[in-house]
C-alpha cells in the first residue's frame, strides 16, 4: 500500500481494529467472569443459560445484564431486563405483546378502585397477591420470563399450559377449566405434541403475543343487540363500575365488529381440528352462558340492593358481597363454559342459586321484622 493512502485509510482502520478487537476481548472476558463466578454462586442458574437457544447462538449475559456489575459488592449495578431489553432483539413479540391485554396488566391494577383499597389498607397482601401477578406479566412494560422462565428462554415451555397456570387459576380458572376439559385431559395422555390444543394454541396462534378475546375477562360489552341481555349487561356494569375495574385499559369491546372480529379468529384456530360450524355453535352455545350467567347477576344485584337499602348490609359489606358472586360465580360460568368444562358450569350456577336464595330470604325476614314493629 502507498505510504499516502496507509496514514489516511490504513491506519484509522488499524487502530479501529485493534480497539474492536479489545473491546470483544473485554467482553468476552466480562462475559467468562460472570460465568465463572456465578457458577460458584448459582450453579443451576448457569446450567438452565447453557440450555437456552440464545447461549447456542453465541449470546452471553452481558446482552442482557449490562457489564457495570463485575464483583461481589457492586450486584446492584446490574441490570435487570424488562421488555426493553428483549425487545431490543425481539422487536416482533414486544410490539404485539404491548398492543394486548398483557402489555397493559400493570395499568389495570393501578387504576382498579378495588386495587387501591387493598394497596391502602394491607400493602403487604397487595404485594403478595395483586401485584405478584400483574406485575409479573408487566412491570416495567413486560416482563418476557413470565412465560419463558430464565434462564432456559425455552419457547416450547411457553406452550405448555403450565406457563399461564401461576395467574390464570382461581379466581379466574382458566387453568382448572382447561384442565377438567376433554382438551387438558387429552393433554395429559397426549402431551404437547399430541394434537391437542394448549393455552398457547386458542391464544397465541402462530406465537402472536398480542392476547385479546371478544368477551375479555368481564363477559360484557359495548353493543349488545340482544335487549334483555342487554338490561343485564346494564345492571352489571353498573356494579362493576362500583369495584373499579371497569375502567381498565380496552376493558371490553366497543363495538360488535371489534367483538367479531376475535370470534371469527378463534373460529378459524378450532378449525384446524373441527368442523367450522360445530365450533361456531359451540361458542354461541357458550355465548347464552354468558347471558344467563349476566341474568343471575342482575338478580343477585338487586336483591343485594334492597337489603343494602334496608340497612342490613353497610358498605363493605355489600362491596364484598357483589365482588365475590360476580366474580367467583359468575364469571366461572362462562370461563368453564368457554373452556369446556361441564362441571364449572354446573357448580358455579349451583353456588349462584344458593347465595341468590340467601340475600332474598334476608330480605324478606327483614321485612317480616320491620312489619311486625
Ligand atoms: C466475583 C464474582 C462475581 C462476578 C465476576 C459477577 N457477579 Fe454477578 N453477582 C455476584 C454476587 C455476589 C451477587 C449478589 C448475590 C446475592 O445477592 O446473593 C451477584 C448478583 C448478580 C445479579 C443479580 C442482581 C440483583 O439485583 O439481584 C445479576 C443479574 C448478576 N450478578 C449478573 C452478573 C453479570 C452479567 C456478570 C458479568 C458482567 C456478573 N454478574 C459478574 C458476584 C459476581
Ligand atoms: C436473555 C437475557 C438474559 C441473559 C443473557 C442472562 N440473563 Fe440473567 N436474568 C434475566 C432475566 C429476565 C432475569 C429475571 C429478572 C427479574 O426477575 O426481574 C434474570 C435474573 C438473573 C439473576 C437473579 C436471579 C434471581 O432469581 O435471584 C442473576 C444472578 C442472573 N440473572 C445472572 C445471569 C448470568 C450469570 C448470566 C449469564 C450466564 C445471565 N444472567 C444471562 C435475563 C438474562
Ligand atoms: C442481543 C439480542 C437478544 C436479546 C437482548 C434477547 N434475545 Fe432472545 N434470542 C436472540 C437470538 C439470536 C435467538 C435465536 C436463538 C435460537 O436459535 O434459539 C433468540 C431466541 C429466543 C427465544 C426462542 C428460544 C427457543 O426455544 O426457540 C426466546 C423465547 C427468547 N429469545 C426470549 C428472550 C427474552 C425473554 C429476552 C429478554 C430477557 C431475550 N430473548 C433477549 C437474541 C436476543
Ligand atoms: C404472570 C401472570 C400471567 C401469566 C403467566 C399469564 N397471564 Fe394472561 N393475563 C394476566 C393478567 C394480569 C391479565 C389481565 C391483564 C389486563 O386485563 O389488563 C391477563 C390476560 C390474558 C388474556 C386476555 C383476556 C381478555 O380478553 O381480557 C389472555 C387471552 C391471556 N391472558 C392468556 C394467557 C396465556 C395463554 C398464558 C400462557 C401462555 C398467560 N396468559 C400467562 C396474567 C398472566
Ligand atoms: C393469581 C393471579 C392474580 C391475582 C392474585 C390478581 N390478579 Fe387481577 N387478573 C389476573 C388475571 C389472569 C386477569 C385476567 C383474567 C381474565 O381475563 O379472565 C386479571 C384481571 C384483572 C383486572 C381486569 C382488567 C381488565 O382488563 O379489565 C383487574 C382490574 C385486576 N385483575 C385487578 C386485580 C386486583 C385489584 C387484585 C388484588 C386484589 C388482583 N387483580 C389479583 C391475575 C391476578
Ligand atoms: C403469555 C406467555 C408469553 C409471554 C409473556 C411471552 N411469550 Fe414469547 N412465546 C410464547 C409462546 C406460547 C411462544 C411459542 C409460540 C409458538 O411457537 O407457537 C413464544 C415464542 C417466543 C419466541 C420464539 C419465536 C419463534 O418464532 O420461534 C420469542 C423470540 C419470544 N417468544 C420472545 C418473547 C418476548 C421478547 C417476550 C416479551 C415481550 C415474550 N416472548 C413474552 C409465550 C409468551
Ligand atoms: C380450545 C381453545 C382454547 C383453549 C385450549 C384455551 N382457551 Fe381460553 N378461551 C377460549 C375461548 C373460545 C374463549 C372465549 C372467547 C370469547 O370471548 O369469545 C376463551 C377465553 C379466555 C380468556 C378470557 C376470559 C374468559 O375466560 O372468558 C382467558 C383469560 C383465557 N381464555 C385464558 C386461557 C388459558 C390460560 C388457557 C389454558 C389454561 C386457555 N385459555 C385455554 C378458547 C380456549
Ligand atoms: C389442535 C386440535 C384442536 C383444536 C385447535 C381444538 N380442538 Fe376441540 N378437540 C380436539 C380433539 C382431538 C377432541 C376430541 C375429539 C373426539 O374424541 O371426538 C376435541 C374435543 C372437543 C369437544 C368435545 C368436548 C367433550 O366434552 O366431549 C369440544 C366441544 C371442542 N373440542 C370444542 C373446541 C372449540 C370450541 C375449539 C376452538 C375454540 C376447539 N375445540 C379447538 C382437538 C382440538
Amino acid at each position: 500500500m502507498d505510504k499516502k493512502y496507509f496514514f489516511i485509510i490504513g491506519m484509522p482502520a488499524a487502530i479501529l481494529l485493534a480497539l474492536w478487537t479489545q473491546a470483544a476481548f473485554a467482553r468476552a472476558n466480562e462475559a467468562h467472569e460472570c460465568i465463572q463466578c456465578h457458577r460458584r454462586l448459582n450453579p443451576s442458574l448457569v446450567t438452565d443459560w447453557e440450555l437456552s437457544g440464545m447461549a447456542e447462538s453465541g449470546m452471553n449475559c452481558t446482552q442482557c445484564h449490562g457489564s457495570a456489575h463485575t464483583n461481589e459488592t457492586d450486584s446492584k449495578k446490574a441490570v435487570m431486563p424488562s421488555i426493553k431489553v428483549c425487545g431490543t432483539c425481539h422487536t416482533h413479540q414486544a410490539e404485539r405483546f404491548t398492543m394486548g391485554k398483557h402489555g397493559k396488566a400493570e395499568t389495570a391494577l393501578s387504576i382498579s378502585a378495588m386495587g387501591k383499597k387493598v394497596k391502602a389498607h394491607a400493602p403487604g397482601i397487595f404485594d403478595k397477591s395483586c401485584a405478584t401477578c400483574h406485575n409479573s406479566i408487566c412491570k416495567d412494560g413486560g416482563q418476557c420470563n413470565a412465560c419463558h422462565g430464565s434462564h432456559k428462554f425455552s419457547a416450547r415451555e411457553a406452550r405448555k399450559p403450565e406457563a399461564c397456570l401461576p395467574c390464570h387459576m382461581g379466581n379466574h380458572p382458566q387453568y382448572e377449566a382447561y384442565g377438567n376439559s376433554r382438551h387438558g385431559a387429552l393433554y395429559r395422555s397426549r402431551g404437547l405434541d399430541g394434537n391437542v390444543p394448549t393455552c398457547a394454541t386458542c391464544h397465541m396462534p402462530e406465537g402472536d403475543h398480542m392476547v385479546k378475546t371478544s368477551w375479555g375477562f368481564f363477559g360484557v360489552r359495548g353493543e349488545e343487540p340482544d335487549p334483555q341481555h342487554s338490561a343485564a349487561q346494564n345492571t352489571v356494569k353498573g356494579a362493576v363500575e362500583m369495584l373499579g375495574p371497569i375502567l381498565a385499559p380496552d376493558s371490553f369491546r366497543p363495538s360488535m365488529a371489534q367483538w367479531t372480529e376475535h370470534r371469527d379468529k378463534m373460529v378459524e384456530i378450532c378449525s384446524q381440528c373441527h368442523a367450522k360450524s360445530r365450533a361456531r355453535e359451540n361458542l354461541s352455545a357458550c355465548d347464552e352462558i354468558v347471558a344467563q350467567a349476566n341474568q343471575l347477576a342482575a338478580e343477585f344485584i338487586k336483591s343485594a340492593d334492597k337489603l343494602k337499602a334496608q340497612g342490613v348490609l353497610n358498605q363493605k359489606e355489600y362491596f364484598w358481597l357483589i365482588r365475590d358472586k360476580m366474580h367467583a360465580q359468575r364469571m366461572g360460568m362462562y370461563i368453564s363454559a368457554f373452556h369446556q368444562s361441564p362441571e364449572g358450569v354446573l357448580l358455579e350456577l349451583i353456588h349462584f342459586k344458593r347465595a341468590t336464595m340467601a340475600v332474598q330470604k334476608q330480605q324478606s325476614e327483614k321485612m317480616t321484622i320491620d312489619e311486625k314493629r
